[in-house]
């Protein structure tokens, strides 16, 4: 018997790229997990208009409307709970949460970080990528605890930092990667596949081809990572 799907919404702060690629990836109803809702912290932000545009139904939960942070998270926790949600996406959502709405979502809410985490925790991932010099850089999605991007990871996408590379352009190549990692990820977890165990992700039931908790962009592959092919490509 097919079980019935997760429903999940989407946390945003702007323009939803990432949103929108777990909502398009949830239009097809064999995805494990159906896109219920999507809330911001900010009435501009750009991804509303494109949830809405999807026929997801949104709502504005915004900062300075709460006395505090306490506030505004209980807003946002009831907001979630009027979805009647099982599963919490971060998605662009640039406000840390407090310990009580994560403790409560434990193994629950997933995160897309521009890093491969544990390095470049934080904001600007990008400039500092080039400034560190690394040559290998991307994308991560992990279980989100109350220490900012450092829950168990679930999976990973590589890319190449480019000589040429300036932010731009590695922003928008880690983009790309964040797009394909992250239904994928949804699709782990939604179907029990990818758990919060002890402080640590357990895989179960690992079958799917073309999958070992990593990906490279620009696509899923269990072959080792092409690096000529990578060099080669661009966003
Ligand atoms: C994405 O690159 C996401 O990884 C990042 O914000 C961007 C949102 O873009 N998230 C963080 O930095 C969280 N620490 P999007 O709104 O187009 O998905």
């Amino acid at each position: 018997m097919t079980q019935p799907r997760k429903r999940t919404v989407i946390l945003i702060s702007g323009r939803g790229s990432n949103m929108t690629a777990l909502i398009e990836a949830a239009d097809d109803s064999a995805f494990p997990a159906e896109i219920v809702g999507v809330i911001s912290d900010k009435a501009e932000a750009g991804g509303l208009q494109l949830a809405a545009a999807k026929g997801i139904a949104t709502r504005v939960v915004s900062r300075g409307d709460f006395p505090d942070k306490a506030a505004h998270d209980a807003a946002i926790d009831a907001a979630i709970a009027e979805f009647d949600a099982e599963i919490v996406c971060l998605a662009g959502y640039m406000r840390l949460l407090t310990t009580g709405l994560v403790e409560k979502w434990q193994g629950r809410m997933i995160n897309i970080h521009p890093a491969l985490l544990p390095s470049l925790k934080g904001l600007d991932t990008h400039r500092r990528a080039l400034e560190t010099g690394l040559r290998i850089h991307g994308c991560t999605v992990h279980f989100v605890t109350t220490a900012m991007d450092e829950g168990p990871i679930i999976a990973q996408s590589a890319v190449p930092v480019l000589v040429a590379d300036d932010e731009q352009a590695l922003s928008a190549r880690v983009l790309k990667a964040e797009h394909a990692l992250y239904p994928m990820a949804l699709r782990l977890v939604a179907e029990g596949k990818a758990r919060m165990e002890g402080g640590r992700t357990v895989f179960e039931d690992f079958e799917a081809p073309g999958h070992n908790g990593l990906i490279t962009s620009p696509g899923p592959s269990n072959d080792p990572v092409d690096l000529e092919a990578l060099a080669r490509f661009t966003p």
